[in-house]
C-alpha cells in the first residue's frame, strides 16, 4: 500500500503536438500571453480573450494523448488495483490525461468548460463553439459564460485535495514542468519534506531540482512507459 501523486505540466502534453509555454516564446497573434489570460484582460475586451481560448480548444481535436499519457493511465489502474492511493495532478488545461482514461485534478482548470460566475450552476461542457460566439448559462441566462481557466492572479482549484495527497504522499513524481510557476513549483519541495521519494522527468533540469530527486532526462514518451513497469515492479512486486 503506497501512496502516490503524480504531477504534470505542458511537457507531457509536448509530443502530442501541444505547444509548451515557455518554449513558444510567450507570444499570441503579437500579445503577451499574461495580457489574455487575467481577469482584467477579460473585463477588459472579452472578444479577445475569447478569441485566445477558442483558438486553443479548437486545438484539442487535433491531438491525441500519447504514450506517456496512456502510461500513466495503466499507472493509475494497476496502482489503485493493488489498493495503493494514486493522485494524478495536472496544472494542463488540455484534456490529454481525462482521454488516456485518467482521472485527473485540473488544478489550472479545463479548456472543455466553461464557468458561469453568477449562479451555482457552475460548469458547462463545450465541444465545439463558433469563433466569436459568446454562450450564455442554460441555467440564469447570465452571457458570457467564462472560460474554466485559472488566470494569472487567481487561485489554483481544488487546493484542499492537493494539499492533503501532498502532505501523505510516498512516491512524487514531477513530469514534463518548469518549476517556475507556484503553488505547483513548491509541491516538489513539499513531497520532500514530508519524506517522500521524489523523481523529476523534464528535458532541461527545472528550477527547482534538488540533488535528492531522481532526474529522468528525455522526452515523456521516451522515458515514462518504461519507466511506470518498473515503478509497479518496484512498488507493487
Ligand atoms: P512550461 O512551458 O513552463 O515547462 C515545460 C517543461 O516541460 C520544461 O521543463 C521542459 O523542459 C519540459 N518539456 C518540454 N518538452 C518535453 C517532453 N517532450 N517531455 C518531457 N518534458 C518536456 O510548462 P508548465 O510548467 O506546465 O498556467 O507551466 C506551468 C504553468 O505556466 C501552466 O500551467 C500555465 C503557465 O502559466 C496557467 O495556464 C494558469
Ligand atoms: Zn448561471
Amino acid at each position: 500500500m503506497t501512496s502516490v501523486v503524480i504531477l504534470t505540466g505542458a511537457g507531457v502534453s509536448a509530443d502530442s503536438g501541444l505547444a509548451t509555454f515557455r518554449d513558444a516564446g510567450g507570444l499570441w497573434e503579437g500579445h503577451h500571453v499574461e495580457d489574455v489570460a487575467t481577469p482584467e484582460a477579460w473585463a477588459r475586451d472579452p472578444s479577445l480573450v475569447w478569441r485566445f481560448y477558442q483558438m486553443r480548444r479548437a486545438q484539442l481535436g487535433e491531438v491525441e494523448p500519447n504514450a506517456a499519457h496512456h502510461a500513466l493511465a495503466r499507472l493509475e489502474t494497476e496502482l489503485v488495483a493493488a489498493g495503493s492511493s494514486f493522485t494524478l495532478i495536472s496544472q494542463n488545461v488540455d484534456d490529454l490525461h481525462q482521454r488516456a482514461g485518467s482521472n485527473v485534478i485540473a488544478m489550472h482548470g479545463q479548456l472543455a468548460r466553461l464557468r458561469c460566475t453568477v449562479c451555482a450552476a457552475g460548469m458547462h461542457d463545450v465541444e465545439h463553439v463558433e469563433p466569436e460566439q459568446f454562450l450564455a448559462c442554460s441555467a440564469c441566462g447570465h452571457s458570457p459564460l467564462r472560460p474554466d481557466i485559472v488566470w494569472f492572479g487567481e487561485i489554483p482549484l481544488h487546493m484542499d485535495l492537493i494539499e492533503r495527497a501532498i502532505l501523505n504522499v510516498e512516491k512524487f513524481v514531477a513530469i514534463g514542468t518548469s518549476g517556475a510557476v507556484y503553488p505547483a513549483a513548491a509541491f516538489l519541495q513539499v513531497a520532500r519534506a514530508a519524506g517522500a521519494e521524489t523523481w523529476v522527468n523534464s528535458l532541461e533540469e527545472p528550477e527547482n531540482l534538488d540533488p535528492r530527486d531522481r532526474f529522468l532526462a528525455g522526452r515523456a514518451v521516451d522515458v515514462i512507459p518504461a519507466q511506470v513497469d518498473r515503478w509497479l515492479a518496484e512498488w507493487i512486486g
